[in-house]
């Protein structure tokens, strides 16, 4: 933060650290702040508070220390705070960021993202007399940066110099903010890889929605300020995530891979070392929409709960202004343009992780039946860990809700090189992902803030259905199906409210369940998906094991599982299946399992074979597992809850992971 208006240190500290509490819901395991130092010249020296655990720890850590006058007030100041997952070296306040270049504190980092290539760098460090105290792959920076500063003989460097020296150095993913009590009230920020934007507020109108990117073109890069005396700039704030400034400012500017960003005197410069062909010289501003109200719990003990009961409303902003119910068309605006090219391909790739991918398996089946083309599902990692063959005619969607993980990320950047035309599905606008795709689905559900996802998937579901209406408009032999759809699609926010209805019903099968080791959840056809994504959300926030089972491959192994004492979910919806799904039912019953059934309202048949049945309304068979999934996410939010589990914020889990 740079503000040009008096401040108390108190102020300062509240305000990095309500930041860090709104990114608390991505996960992670430490936390640390670094701001200007006590006493006289306060620029002249820096402070470092870290801890392990909730940032609440670090915020009691911090006003244990009697020594720092909190009411001093500070015109120019500028404070660096984050929260980290570990990925190199377990958690603790030494491994936590903001990492610092030597006992002095003479320059601070914070690091989003993974140095690939910090063994040889901290070789080499070492080798010149440097001293390591963490673990981690970040500490390489403030070190290198320190070592260039300091062997920079009598030539002036600036601070984004050194900055951009550091970065060459540097291979893998980072977004990265510096502060050194060499460039007192001076940030620089850069990126690559890791997503970074800069909160922008200002005294008077903005003359302009965009601002100029300077390049280098003396040695150590002139750099010329945007905003006027006449246009103040008084306040920047840097971060990885609009979440943790929005109550500051909703004007943001996205910075590019390479930009390097300095906030100097209450001025913003934004420039690059050099500029490539074609190249927008302009990072444009851009106002975000969203409410802080979006993101706070309302009357919910969790925002996991809060986001399931959302869902009727979610998936009708996914389809609002796209579906005309009328005429029976669908326009996906972001994807208009490459229509003809989709309809041309030689085959769909969906690619995707955690219940990102589950929405690709959970939609390929009609994607098969509307577009008449091969689609492949794919889990991003395992994707590129095949090296597996694009070619120019494929068409390569990247389902994502946050628009950053790194695998998903890097999927997309294989198939771009490639030459295949990438689409993005995602819940964020301005991620990555939107950024780098060809073209895209904006999913509209708003910010989901638990770590398992609920409403990005049933949003992500529709919107792929969407697509695949889009693709067969003009398919005559289609037409009867993708009405029963679309009708199918008006009905489906009335149909979740009614599963909703189901919560207190779900909460007693919860009750029972709640002391068991295992639960397994059974299907096949459309609802297998639905079984891999209840499994996942029962194992990510419960830590119950859990399986999501084919149910054609329940002789092939599962079945040995099954006795009076396994627990088990099934999936038995009145659709092509059904007679299969009953025939593993009775398998199921052969042996002594007690099957909980979520099934069609009125089926006496299943019922009386069942333990307990959770009666769902019917839909059109490609859709039903937008329902079907619903009593799952409450199932393993109840289990969490009764099980004493934070829902919100499960253990070792991220909800964005920007690392490999
Ligand atoms: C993490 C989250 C999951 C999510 C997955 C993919 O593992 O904990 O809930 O499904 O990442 O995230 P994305 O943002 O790409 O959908």
């Amino acid at each position: 933060l740079n503000y040009r208006v008096p401040r108390t240190r108190r102020d300062i500290f509240q305000t990095l650290i309500k930041g860090l509490q709104r990114l608390e819901y991505r996960g992670y395991d430490s936390a640390g702040v670094a701001v200007d130092g006590s006493g006289k010249d306060h620029a002249a020296s820096i402070s470092l508070y870290k801890k392990t655990g909730k940032v609440k720890a670090l915020d009691e850590e911090i006003y244990k220390n009697n020594a720092i006058d909190f009411e001093a007030e500070l015109d120019t100041h500028f404070g660096i705070a984050h929260t980290r997952w570990a990925t190199h070296g377990e958690p603790s306040p030494v491994n936590s960021h903001p990492h610092r270049s030597d006992k002095n504190n003479e320059f601070v980092v914070i690091h989003n993202g993974i140095i690939t290539n910090y063994k040889e760098l901290r070789k080499y460090l070492v080798s010149k007399g440097y001293e390591f105290e963490s673990e981690t792959d970040t500490e390489v920076i403030p070190k290198l940066i320190k070592y260039l500063y300091d062997n920079r003989e009598n030539e002036y460097v600036s601070f984004s110099t050194l900055v951009e020296r550091v970065i060459k150095q540097l291979e893998g993913a980072f977004a990265l903010v510096f502060k050194s009590i060499h460039f007192p009230g001076e940030a620089v920020a850069t990126r690559r890889g890791s997503p970074l934007l800069i909160g922008v507020r200002c005294q008077y109108e903005l003359s302009t929605e965009q601002i100029p990117v300077q390049y280098n073109c003396g040695k150590s890069g002139s750099l010329h300020p945007f905003f006027s005396n006449q246009f103040l700039h008084p306040a920047g704030h840097i971060t990885s995530l609009h979440i943790a400034i929005i109550e500051h400012t909703n004007k943001v500017i996205y910075l590019e891979d390479d930009d390097v960003a300095v906030v100097m005197e209450g001025k913003l410069y934004v420039h690059r070392i050099k500029r490539k062909a074609g190249e927008d010289p302009v990072r444009v501003i851009q106002t975000l929409q969203m409410e802080l109200q979006q993101i706070m719990k309302g009357n919910f003990k969790a925002f996991m709960q809060k986001e399931i009961f959302e869902q009727p409303e979610s998936v009708v902003n996914t389809m609002r202004g796209r579906i005309c119910f009328d005429s029976n068309t669908v326009i996906l605006g972001g994807l208009s343009d490459h229509l003809k090219e989709i309809k041309r391909c030689r085959r769909l790739i969906l690619i995707g992780c955690g219940t990102s991918y589950h929405a690709g398996v959970a939609t390929r089946q009609i994607l098969e039946e509307l577009t008449e083309l091969p689609v492949m599902v794919e889990l991003a990692s395992d994707f590129l860990d095949r090296i597996t063959p694009v070619f120019r005619d494929d068409v390569c969607f990247f389902i994502s809700q946050s628009g950053e993980t790194a695998d998903t990320l890097m999927a997309l950047r294989y198939c771009k090189q490639r030459g295949a035309l990438t689409v993005g599905v995602t819940n964020t606008v301005g991620s990555s992902i939107c950024r780098e795709t060809d073209c895209g689905v904006h999913i509209n559900a708003g910010p989901e803030v638990g770590v398992a996802s609920t409403k990005a998937y049933t949003s992500q579901f529709v919107s792929l259905i969407m697509f695949a209406l889009m693709m067969s408009e003009d398919r005559l032999s289609m037409q009867q199906r993708r009405l029963e759809i679309i009708n199918g699609l008006k009905k489906l926010p009335e149909l979740i409210k009614e599963v909703l209805a189901l919560d207190d019903q779900i909460k007693s099968i919860a009750d029972e369940l709640y002391h068991q080791r295992s639960l397994l959840v059974m299907g096949r056809g459309y609802n297998y998906a639905t079984c891999l994504e209840g499994a996942l959300k029962i194992k990510e926030i419960t830590y119950m094991h859990s399986e999501g089972i084919m149910a054609g491959e329940l002789k092939h192994g599962p079945l040995a599982l099954i006795d009076k004492h396994m627990p088990v979910i099934m999936i038995i919806m009145r659709d092509a299946c059904y007679k299969k799904c009953h025939n593993a039912l009775q398998q199921i019953t052969a042996r002594q399992g007690r099957p909980i059934i979520l099934c069609c309202q009125d089926d006496p048949e299943i019922s009386k074979m069942a333990y307990k049945t959770i009666e769902l309304p019917q839909t059109v068979d490609c859709l039903q597992g937008i329902l079907s999934v619903i009593p799952l996410q409450l199932i393993s939010f109840h289990l969490a809850v009764l099980r004493g589990y934070d829902v919100d914020y499960p253990r070792n889990l991220a909800k964005s992971v920007t690392v490999e």
